[in-house]
């Protein structure tokens, strides 16, 4: 279901600029960051060549850069600020009682911005 959230980790597990992944479900996995106070969850899987490598990316300005060919999104959109292309999918958190859950999302389709 769409509205449905998934638990998906205590909130302490996620150590700050340190990227995690977590499958949200068979289909989705999530590449979780912190940063300061404010926590984010992306798709783990590149949108340029499909590697399941987000969650090793270098963390900048809010900013995450895929470790396999540089390309670079925002945590808070998935565009990318320095050329137009495909689109990192974001995925809605909420925490409660200490744990961090994610939105599953809907079906997956692959986003190009021009
Ligand atoms: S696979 Fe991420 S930039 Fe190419």
């Amino acid at each position: 279901m769409q509205n449905e959230y998934v638990k998906i980790c205590k909130m302490e597990d996620i150590k700050e600029g340190i990227g995690q992944r977590f499958d949200i479900d068979d289909e989705n996995e999530a590449a979780v960051f912190k940063i300061g106070d404010e926590y984010y969850a992306v798709d783990n899987v590149c949108p340029h060549n499909h590697n399941a490598k987000i969650y090793k990316g270098d963390l900048q300005d809010k900013h995450v850069t895929c470790p396999v060919h540089g390309y670079r999104f925002s945590l808070l959109t998935g565009e990318q600020p320095d050329k137009p292309g495909c689109r990192l999918r974001i995925f809605e958190i909420k925490i409660d009682g200490g744990f961090l859950y994610i939105k599953k999302p809907g079906r997956k389709i692959f986003d190009f911005h021009f």
